[in-house]
């Protein structure tokens, strides 16, 4: 039986919002509390974040902390999973180096996030190399730690089927079986897929300012979900209002279930019901906003005591992260061995080759 080991990460480049937790950080926690993994990794990335960030080093430095803390806030235990930096496990940076001689630069050229992050950056023509190469520092993340289970939202797709290239080509260059086939895992509701933001434009995100975030407050919350998108033409209440596209709905379908009707709107059985009143008309938005805000309240307040506890315990924090290096390093540096063995690059392990060479130069002289 092959080991199940889960391997995930995030770019500190900021606070992490709702579009990261039905995304991928609910799963995390579903895999943590299911107890149906061997190991789990979860890894900040800041060595990836830096490579769009060179001239900005403090504002991953900043933002380790604060992703850190939503960690540990959503429900990730660091007895259960290891928590670790990128940076702080070099062998990551080596294994790079070695994957980087097996991907050619047409391949990279092809990957279609990379392809849309440099548009979105306006990098044109002066793309940094460490950024467009990421796709090969991402596969050694993963193949580090021998992870088959990758726990992503869409946008990484391409990221892990190139990782599998690699996988497949190093093991056949190399005639091994050292390196690991990741699989991303998805999550299975589609709306979770794609979160958009509150002005329901685009996807959540932080250059957009449309974020609601794991941190904000009771308050916080409230406001951005009072002033969300829903249907520009539901004008009055007796109106018909549309579903699709209309964000409140969306969110509901993200994170409501029939307990949170029971609980705050028992009128309704569930999210059908309520969509059908909607589309019929005499449903109003104030309605299904006040109904939104409680479910997240429901589930942003146990995240948010959690924060408050650990806010108030950073040193323990920084504690949990570098232990976590230290054992991610560890495992690292093993994959890492038989990376260098296969390549044949143990010089000073291989005593045949030494022997070897004193057998060629041994008549030489004479
Ligand atoms: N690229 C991921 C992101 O932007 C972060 C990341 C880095 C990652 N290395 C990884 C995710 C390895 C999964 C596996 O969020």
């Amino acid at each position: 039986m092959s080991k199940k080991i889960i391997l995930t990460g995030d770019r500190p480049t900021g606070k992490l919002h709702l579009g990261h937790f039905v995304g991928s950080l609910r799963e995390r926690i579903n895999i943590q509390n299911s107890n149906d993994y061997d190991e789990m990794y979860i890894m900040i990335a800041d060595a990836q974040a830096l490579t769009d960030n060179a001239d900005n080093p403090n504002k991953i430095r900043e933002n380790i902390i604060e992703v850190a803390l939503d960690y540990l806030s959503v429900g990730l235990n660091p007895e259960k999973v290891t928590l670790f930096i990128q940076s702080q496990v070099p062998e990551l940076t080596e294994l790079t180096f070695f994957y980087m001689n097996l991907v050619t630069v047409s391949r990279l050229e092809r990957n279609p996030t990379v392809k849309s992050e440099i548009k979105l950056r306006n990098f044109n023509t002066s793309i940094p190399v460490g950024f467009w190469t990421y796709p090969i520092s991402q596969a050694a993340d993963i193949t580090a730690f021998k992870a088959n289970v990758i726990p992503v939202g869409e946008d990484q797709l391409p990221m892990i089927e190139q990782a599998r290239e690699i996988v497949r080509s190093f093991n056949s260059t190399y005639k091994c079986k050292v390196l690991v086939e990741p699989k991303a895992v998805l999550p299975d509701n589609e709306v979770c897929l794609r979160l958009p933001g509150i002005d329901g434009k685009a996807k959540m995100s932080k250059s957009l300012g449309n974020c609601i975030y794991l941190s904000d407050s009771t308050e916080e919350v409230r406001k951005k979900v009072m002033s969300m998108y829903t249907d520009p033409n539901h004008i009055k209440i007796d109106d018909p209002g549309q579903i699709e596209g209309n964000t409140v709905f969306i969110y509901l379908d993200a994170f409501c279930t029939d307990e949170h009707f029971s609980k705050y709107l028992p009128e309704y059985k569930n999210l059908d019901e309520l969509k059908a009143h909607y589309d019929r008309g005499g449903l109003g938005d104030v309605k299904i906003k006040k109904f939104l805000f409680n479910v997240l309240e429901e589930i942003l307040t146990p995240i948010r005591e959690r924060r408050k506890i650990y806010e108030n315990k950073i040193e323990e924090v920084y504690n949990i992260l570098e232990q976590g290096s230290l054992k991610a390093r560890a495992k690292a540096s093993i994959t890492l061995k038989e990376v260098k063995d296969a390549m044949k690059i143990n010089y000073f392990d291989d005593k045949e080759l030494i022997k070897s060479h004193i057998e060629k130069y041994k008549n030489k002289g004479e």
